[in-house]
Formats: structure tokens, C-alpha cells, sequence
């Protein structure tokens, strides 16, 4: 048997702008994504002689083909043609599911990282960003990791600089969330008072200026998630109080995350979140 292990790095959008409904039922999109050191730790365990298995350590995440992991260990075995001679996938889960975080795509882009590493890079990059793109929107970006301007349904992605790595994101997830596809269907059905100015953003991460990076972070779903619960302001309020030099929700939510260039600050923050009841990480840029 072989035992294989990987992080599945979480990501947030800084920026999340959506531009039109496509013909096959997805919408276009501009978002400026950035991975996180938040993770899942994936371990594989190949040639175990048994067919395939998956478990998680949280309980109310599917286990069989409905998990991106799933799906990735089949797309890439599917493509190679290799046999894996049993193949057994755990997901010790750290990212909170239903938050717009990637949880579930960067376990996916963990699997199809490590499986190709160990099968000595029978797929290119360029083949593994395809093979991502099959399983969901976001396991591209989730692949290639860092910054990047992901356009189409997410998955053409432009590499940019990182975001300076001497901050702290302070990641909140509430317990309400709402489905991507329902936010989509609101999101046609609103008008768009703000978009994200993505050219700012571009050079804001160009320069590492971190507090112009806080300053242009904007998602177009943040008002819709808030019209269903405007918690997202009470929550958002406690940021700014505690010294967040920014302060968004990411994807199409719950999560909400806060830039931070004092650790104290943030500290401070996950104290006061925490006292409130709501699930809380520290995090940095990857
Ligand atoms: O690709 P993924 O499985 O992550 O997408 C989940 C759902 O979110 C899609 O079925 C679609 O309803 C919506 N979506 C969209 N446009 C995108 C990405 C997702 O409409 N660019």
C-alpha cells in the first residue's frame, strides 16, 4: 500500500463580480481569487486491494460520487487509464462546507495534485487544469493556487501576484447559507448597485499595497446574501470595530473575511466572534 497526503488550501474571493447568464445555465464571471492557509488535510492510501472507499472526519459531507474528491480520483484515473488496485481517500476537513471558501473543490484539485505527482506528472498542468474544470467551476484555481483573475465560469484563471504575506485574515462562518444556484437565480433577478474595480485590485496587488487591496475587496453577492440575512452587516460591524482594514463576504457565502495588519486586532476580533457563537479561523495568504 502506498499512503499519499496533500493540503486542500481554501481561497476567498477579493473580488466577485457576474457579468451574464450563458446559454448552458452558468454565468460569466470576474473574480480576483486568493488561497488561504486555512485546510483540509487529504490523505490517499493506494493498491489497497479493496475497490474505492472515501470518509471524512465531519459527518454531514456525502461520501460517494457526490464529493468533488470523488469525482476528481475518477476523471484522472478515467483520463490516464492507470489502476489505482484500490483506492481509499480521507478528507480530515477543516474548511466549513457552504461558505463560499472552495471547501469541496480544493479537495477535489488536492486529489488531482498528489494522484499526479505520484503517477510522475503523466498529466500536464495545462491537462489537470482541464480534467478540474470537469469536476467544478472552481477546482481550476484551486489547482494553480496563489492569486489569479478567474473569468468564464471560473475556470480561466490569470496568475497575479500574491497578496502580501505579513497580514491576518479573519475568517467568520455564521450558521446560515444559502445555495449557489438559488444566489444566482436572485442575482438575475436584482439590479447590481456595485461592481468590483478590478483593474485597482490588479495593481493594488502589484504594488502589495495591503491597504489598497482592502479597500477595492467587493462581491457582488454580498447584498443579495444580506437581503435574506442581513445578519451579514452585524457581523461585518464587529469587524470594522475591531480595526479590519477590510471586510467582505466570500463567494456566494457565508463566510465573511476581514484583512488585518495586527495580529492583536484580529485576536481581538476572533474573541469577540467567538463570545457572539459564530465558528472562526485565523488565517494567512498562500
Ligand atoms: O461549477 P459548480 O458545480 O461549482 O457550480 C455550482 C452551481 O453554481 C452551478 O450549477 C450553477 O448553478 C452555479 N454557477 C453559475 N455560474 C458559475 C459558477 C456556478 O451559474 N460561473
Amino acid at each position: 500500500m502506498i499512503t499519499l497526503k496533500e493540503p486542500a488550501f481554501a481561497k476567498i474571493n477579493l473580488t466577485l463580480d457576474v457579468l451574464s447568464k450563458r446559454a448552458d445555465g452558468y454565468h460569466d464571471i470576474q473574480s480576483i481569487m486568493q488561497s488561504v492557509s486555512l485546510c483540509d488535510e487529504i490523505t490517499i492510501i493506494l493498491q489497497t486491494g479493496k475497490g474505492w472507499s472515501l470518509e471524512c472526519s465531519k459527518p454531514d459531507i456525502p461520501c460517494d460520487s457526490r464529493n468533488l474528491a470523488w469525482k476528481a480520483a475518477v476523471v484522472f484515473f478515467e483520463a490516464t487509464g492507470v489502476d489505482p488496485e484500490g483506492i481509499s481517500v480521507y478528507i480530515d476537513k477543516k474548511i466549513p462546507s457552504q461558505a463560499g471558501l472552495g471547501g469541496g473543490s480544493s479537495d477535489a484539485a488536492a486529489v488531482l495534485l498528489c494522484l499526479n505527482r505520484h503517477y510522475k506528472n503523466r498529466l500536464s498542468q495545462e491537462a489537470l487544469l482541464e480534467l478540474g474544470a470537469k469536476v467544478g467551476s472552481d477546482v481550476p484555481f484551486c489547482i494553480q493556487q496563489g492569486a489569479a483573475m478567474a473569468e468564464g465560469r471560473g475556470e480561466k484563471l490569470r496568475k497575479l501576484s500574491k497578496m502580501p504575506g505579513d497580514c491576518w485574515i479573519v475568517i467568520c462562518k455564521p450558521s446560515f447559507s444559502a445555495s449557489t444556484p438559488v444566489l444566482y437565480r436572485m442575482l438575475d433577478e436584482s439590479v447590481i448597485r456595485e461592481r468590483p474595480r478590478q483593474t485597482d485590485m490588479e495593481r493594488a496587488l502589484q504594488e502589495g499595497n495591503l491597504l489598497k487591496i482592502a479597500e477595492h475587496i467587493c462581491n457582488v453577492f454580498e447584498p443579495v446574501m444580506a437581503s435574506i440575512y442581513p445578519e451579514v452587516y452585524d457581523i461585518k460591524a464587529l469587524y470594522h470595530k475591531n480595526g479590519a482594514l477590510g471586510v467582505q463576504m466570500t463567494g456566494s457565502g457565508s463566510a465573511i473575511f476581514g484583512i488585518f495588519d495586527s495580529r492583536t486586532k484580529a485576536e481581538s476580533l476572533i474573541t469577540e466572534l467567538n463570545s457572539n457563537g459564530y465558528l472562526t479561523f485565523l488565517s494567512k495568504p498562500v
